[in-house]
């Protein structure tokens, strides 16, 4: 294995349709007009020598290194700045070019210290690299350095470092930082010798705007911007591409190695989803793999009282397996479940299920998913007839008007936001339907056209009442409708919508969003060329989380707005692969490529290849499952890869379902919360250590690779295979390729699925078959998959979670950038130099009627319970909503989100929640119990609350 090192054009690619042709050193070449002289040049194999120029950013031109002779033009123009023209002929190693390239090198190589040997570039630098391509043998004006500024190094970022004293002010990093990132941290202080890059006004990095996206680090052609670990490490010496295995945007990366050992992470140039970016998590906050609390041995205990004992795997594997056939026995086939991880890859949440409807012999299986996005799979699958976004990112570089409906992409889906922004700077209109002034309502170069700061909980009444505008002002797209849709009931739809009680008028009593809000947005989204709606937790987590998503893909019809490029529906899904989770039949109703249970010929087919019987009637999701656990009918669960008690609602009724099984079986990388109920524990693996695909939210399918070996032993799919062969249903796979290939047979949208395309191409979008070989980028063309698309009546039921004198308050939750869901891998890394706890956003207002300071603590109560934590006043939030985010166990803000849940799903309605909040005097004292408890279950295995 070597370094994998990707072609810099240069300049960007242009995107122009019509070709010019030049020849370069008389050779002739064809480029799409607008393209550099530059990187013209690369196509015909020559790299004319450059300092400032990259192909992430535009070009500057401030170098003057990459000078080159144009047959009838004066001087010596800059090759990165200068487009090609037809008929131009170009001349790029002329001896007075050669002469003037050297002049250039000498003056910046003065300018520099020369300690290389030591420098933590060396082997890995621009400069030294164009020193040599320039044939620099010599410098007239000494090497001493002296008169570039050296304010000294800053090394606040706990990832990353700036020497000012080898910067050469390219200006790559700021263009970087701008252009890729959009955050605008950086500028060029000081004139001439005493230039210097410097963050926000003259600050540490730490403290600056900076978002620790890593954009300028990698863009900085010197060690000026370098990673600490290639500071502490060395560089890298072999590279192996993945998946990032955070967030469902789903950046592709380089993870470059120095044996066994990660250096850095570099975002992957063709990478289809991220483009060459990445977010601080995907490419730093990967030091939870080697954490100090990564369990790596298999454990048992009889009962959750009992302190845990270190065993072989097969013991473990053994026990687990023999409790489950006990159980079986005892309570029946039923009794017992399984719960997929949207973390975990396609191949092994496809093993999960598999093991659970074949060996299990029910269909007990649900997923994650269930508590985030499943309202988007039976919304989206009733109205278009595909459970998933109808978009490629790319997209969205063709849309006028973006409509964004409870998702906060800066710091849910960062990279993605940034291409988003950039089009946005390029002048397409922004809508924002939030309780909350998520940063996207103004931030550097962008400010919304229309903030609908909606009351938590009304969703489907300001969708709604979007549509009734678009209806009643006649902006319907009525040949679109007529010809994809179903026109009775898209006139039954329209209908409904154009009552009076949808008006913006009627829905600003309900919602608090002033009715001009309502009237211009819709006209706008309407009207504005194409329009893309993107939309996330803030519209599934909801009582009404499926009608809303109904809403928002009526309107999407109603518009004209999908099957074409720079339009659709998306879901901006938030774990790295909870689509292929969904996709691969981790619910109870349904097997891979969302085909119900109950239907025949499917299970026969899949009866045919596992050579057991289905049942035919759905199993029970995780509420259910927990219910039955509490009633006492269910009593065994096998969970990869995920938090349950964390992450579900109502932590004290799950703690108690858990509690009340009689083997649970937790395979993770670390003791999470869910453990502390767990009789047997088998150590997960990370992505680095497993070869497997993951499915972002662009349903693109891409494939994860191992870069060093499992350090527990043991791929995530192959503990798995151990369980099902020890429960006496046979698994035999070699390697997970096998069981992509399985996946394929079974599964008409992954029917050209495989690895050997997936290397070839990259990757690929679902659905992948006969009819779309290399997959589809953009969804419902010529036509909805269901038909006719499908418009739906959408009537507004409030909440029963009401606001009232005891609990006047809404709560709303949501994530931080820095931090990932439960935080048990983020919470591993430096990032929690971001976000050392959860806060609660509270108005001014709110906080002054409660005579609460910033930084107080302050109780958190609602009807299910009550937690504490330290209040942050602000005004992003509204006057009666308090907002938090839930990445820190301590603060398990789940204690007080209620049994609400979508009608449709069982999602839970974490959005929503009636809550008082008043001053206290520290964390309460079941908090202060709760970390003492842990602490004990940790190191004895005392669990928190005891089977009764
Ligand atoms: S790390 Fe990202 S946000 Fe920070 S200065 Fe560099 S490019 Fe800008
Ligand atoms: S820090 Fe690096 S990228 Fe930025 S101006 Fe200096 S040398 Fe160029
Ligand atoms: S945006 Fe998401 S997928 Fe990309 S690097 Fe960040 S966390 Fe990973
Ligand atoms: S690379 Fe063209 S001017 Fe610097």
């Amino acid at each position: 294995m070597s370094l994998i090192h990707e072609i810099d054009y240069g300049t960007p690619a242009s995107k122009a349709k019509k070709k010019v042709t030049l020849t370069v050193d008389g050779v002739a070449v064809t480029v799409p007009e607008g393209t550099s002289i530059m990187r013209a040049a690369m196509d015909v194999g020559t790299q004319i020598p450059k300092l400032c120029a990259t192909d992430m950013v535009e070009a500057f031109g401030s170098c003057r290194l990459c000078l080159v002779e144009v047959q009838g033009r004066a001087g010596t123009p800059a090759s990165c700045t200068t487009p090609v023209a037809e008929g131009m002929v170009v001349h790029t190693q002329t001896e007075r070019l050669k002469r003037l390239r050297k002049g250039v090198m000498e003056l910046y190589i003065s300018e520099h210290p020369l300690d290389c040997l030591t420098c933590s570039a060396n082997g890995d630098c621009e400069l030294q690299d164009m020193a040599g391509a320039v044939g620099l043998r010599e410098v007239r004006y000494g090497y001493d350095g002296t008169k570039h500024p050296n304010p000294g190094i800053d090394n606040s970022n706990p990832y990353f470092t700036y020497e000012p004293s080898k910067c050469i002010v390219c200006s790559r990093c700021v263009r970087a930082c701008e252009e890729v990132q959009g955050t605008f941290a950086l500028t060029i202080a000081g004139r001439g010798f005493d230039s210097v890059v410097s963050p926000s006004m003259a600050e540490p990095f730490l403290s600056s705007e900076c978002v620790s996206c890593g954009a300028c680090v990698q863009a900085c052609p010197t060690a000026t911007l370098n990673e600490k670990s290639v500071i502490e490490i060395g560089t890298p010496e072999h590279s192996v591409i993945t998946t990032c295995a955070y967030c469902g945007v789903g950046c592709a990366f380089k993870a470059e190695m120095r044996g066994q050992e990660v250096v850095r992470m570099l975002p992957y140039k063709d990478g289809k989803a991220n483009r060459g970016h990445s977010c601080v998590k995907g490419r730093f906050a990967f030091g939870y793999a080697t954490h100090k609390d990564r369990m790596l041995k298999p454990m048992i205990r009889e009962r959750i009282t009992d302190p845990w004992r270190e065993v072989s795997w097969e013991e473990a594997i053994g026990y687990a397996a023999s409790e489950f056939k006990r159980i079986q026995a005892k309570y029946g086939r039923g009794s017992v479940g399984g719960i997929t991880s949207s973390r975990c890859t396609n191949e092994e949440t496809f093993l999960v299920q598999k093991l659970v409807r074949a060996a299990f012999g029910n269909n007990n299986v649900d997923t994650c998913a269930r508590v985030c996005h499943s309202p988007t799979g039976y919304g989206l699958k009733t109205t278009y007839g595909t459970s998933a976004g109808t978009q490629d990112f790319d997209s969205v570089e063709q849309s006028d008007v973006i409509l964004i409906i409870g998702a906060n992409p800066t710091d849910g889906h960062p990279v993605f936001a940034s291409r988003m922004k950039k089009r946005l700077r390029e002048g397409a209109k922004l809508i924002i339907l939030d309780p909350r002034r998520i940063d996207l309502v103004r931030t550097p170069h962008i400010e919304a056209d229309y903030h609908l700061p909606l009351k938590p909980g009304t969703n489907v009444a300001v969708v709604t009442s979007l549509a009734h505008v678009i209806v009643t002002e006649g902006l319907v797209n009525e040949a679109f409708v007529r010809e994809r849709c179903d026109w009775d009931e898209f006139q039954d739809w329209a209908a409904f919508v154009a009552d009076p009680r949808h008006s913006p008028q009627a829905v600003e009593k309900i919602s608090g969003v002033p009715a001009e809000l309502i009237r211009g947005a819709a006209r706008l989204y309407a009207t504005g060329g194409n329009g893309a709606i993107y939309y996330g937790l803030g519209v599934t987590e909801h009582s009404q989380g499926s009608t809303t998503v109904m809403a928002i893909a009526n309107l999407a019809m109603a518009t004209g707005n999908i099957g074409r490029e720079g339009v659709g529906v998306n879901p901006l899904r938030g774990q790295n692969n909870v689509q292929g989770s969904c996709d691969m039949g981790s619910f109870p109703h349904e097997v891979s490529g969302y085909r119900h249970v109950s239907e025949d010929a499917t299970r026969a087919m899949f009866e045919a290849l596992w050579g057991r019987p289905l049942d035919a009637e759905p199993g029970l999701r995780i509420p259910n499952m927990i219910d039955a656990a509490v009633d006492g009918s269910f009593k065994g669960l096998y969970i990869q890869g995920e938090d349950i008690l964390q992450s579900d609602p109502n932590t004290q009724h799950m703690a108690a379902g858990l509690a009340a099984m009689e083997c649970v079986v937790v395979q993770d990388l670390f003791l999470v919360e869910t453990a502390n109920y767990a009789h047997v524990f088998l150590p997960g693996s990370t992505f680095l250590e497993k070869n497997g695909t993951f499915t972002n939210a662009e349903r693109r399918i891409q494939m994860v690779r191992k870069v060093m070996a499992p350090l527990n032993g043991y791929e995530d799919w192959q503990v798995t295979e151990l369980l099902s062969n020890a429960l006496g249903y046979p698994m035999h796979y070699n390697h997970p390729s096998e069981i992509m290939d399985e996946i394929a047979e079974l599964t008409p949208t992954f029917a050209g699925v495989s690895y050997k395309k997936l290397d070839e191409l990259g990757s690929v979008q679902w659905p992948c078959n006969e009819k779309a070989p290399e997959g589809t980028p953009v969804m419902h063309v010529n036509g909805f998959v269901r038909g006719k698309g499908k418009f739906v009546i959408t009537e507004y039921v409030a909440t029963d979670e009401k606001t009232g004198p005891r609990f006047p308050l809404l709560l709303t939750t949501g994530r931080i950038l820095s931090q990932y869901n439960v935080g048990a891998q983020t919470r591993r890394t430096a990032n929690v130099i971001w976000h050392e706890e959860d806060r609660l956003e509270i108005h001014p207002h709110d906080a002054e009627q409660r005579g609460v300071r910033d930084g107080d603590w302050v109780k958190l109560a609602s009807r299910a319970g009550e937690t504490t934590l330290r209040a942050l006043i602000t005004e992003r939030v509204a006057p009666g909503v308090v907002y938090t985010t839930f990445h820190h166990p301590d603060t398990q803000v789940n204690v007080v989100t209620t049994e609400f849940s979508d009608w449709a799903t069982n999602c839970p309605e974490y959005k929503v929640t009636a809550v008082q909040v008043m001053p206290s005097n520290g964390p309460s004292e079941w908090q202060e119990e709760y970390e003492e408890l842990t602490r004990q279950s940790r190191r004895i295995a005392k669990p928190l609350i005891a089977a009764e």
